[in-house]
């Protein structure tokens, strides 16, 4: 059996729940499941209503910076902080299959997307630029802005299921408000995205927070009570969170605000 569950970010409307089946549908058509959640997460990075790729949130200085990652059992790859590519997803997927590192950040993320023939691309956008508006308005009042109001989380991520086999991938254009240079938690393995055992899950939100509680690791710990641990996450939480992903052939959706989320399989 082939399965793959997308999401569009905690805060996203579940209107949107409908155009990710309909990519999910797209995805699943795959044979490998790295291929499916990379092409789920590229479908969301080139569309506008999601903050990723084209659409991505720019940071207080108007500067756009991006982080992906993929993951497998086994093995990792992330882009932080990339700039000026249409799709970082593919970037991080060739940081794991065409170097001998996992992690590739800032201008050696940008060159080396360069080099694979990434060309320059402006994924900059009017929505952006009014979002940045209301950061900056928001940043100026309250020093700790990032706390008292966010205002956009919504990363977009993609776990698949292949007889199996466990592919996950996210993507993101950060948290806004958010400094140039602030790192989120979904290039980081453990935090945003985990892969292993049968298990794979990324997760949405607030990334200073999925960071600290290591949550998809955390989760994978707790795998074997994780309706009940994502409880605990949950009621211990004030900021938005959530996950996707699958426990075994059991595909779950956990999150304590509306998420748009899409889902497919083929026997
Ligand atoms: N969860 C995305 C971020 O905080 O950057």
């Amino acid at each position: 059996m082939r399965q793959i569950i997308l999401h569009g970010g905690v805060g996203s409307s579940s209107d949107l729940s409908a155009l990710l089946d309909k990519y999910a549908s797209y995805s699943i058509n795959y044979e490998d499941p790295l291929d499916a959640v990379v092409a789920a997460v590229k479908y969301m990075e080139d569309d506008l209503n999601f903050n990723a790729g084209t659409g991505s949130t720019m940071r207080l200085d108007g500067s756009i910076q991006m982080d992906a990652a993929v993951m497998i059992d086994g093995n990792f790859g992330s882009v932080i902080n990339i700039e000026y590519v249409k799709n970082p997803v593919q970037v991080a997927r060739e940081v794991m299959e065409g170097t001998p590192h996992v992690i590739l950040c800032s201008d050696g993320a940008t060159k080396f997307a360069r080099e694979k023939g990434h060309p320059q691309y402006d994924p900059s956008t009017d929505k952006a630029k009014k979002r940045l508006e209301d950061a900056r308005k928001v940043a100026t009042k309250d020093p700790r802005f990032f706390y008292s109001s966010p205002l956009s989380v919504d990363t977009v991520g993609a776990v698949a299921n292949f007889e199996g086999k466990i592919a996950a991938a996210l993507s993101t254009g950060g948290s806004s408000p958010m400094m140039r240079g602030r790192v989120g938690d979904t290039p980081i393995p453990g935090s945003g995205i985990f892969v292993k055992d049968g298990f794979g899950i990324v997760a949405t939100g607030i990334g200073e927070e999925i960071i600290r509680r290591q949550l998809s690791f955390a989760l994978y710990c707790k795998k074997e009570r994780l309706e009940d641990e994502w409880k605990i996450v949950a009621a211990n939480s004030e900021f938005s969170l959530g996950v996707v992903g699958f426990n075994g052939q059991k595909p779950f959706v956990l999150a304590n605000r509306s998420m748009a989320h899409g889902f497919a399989t083929v026997e």
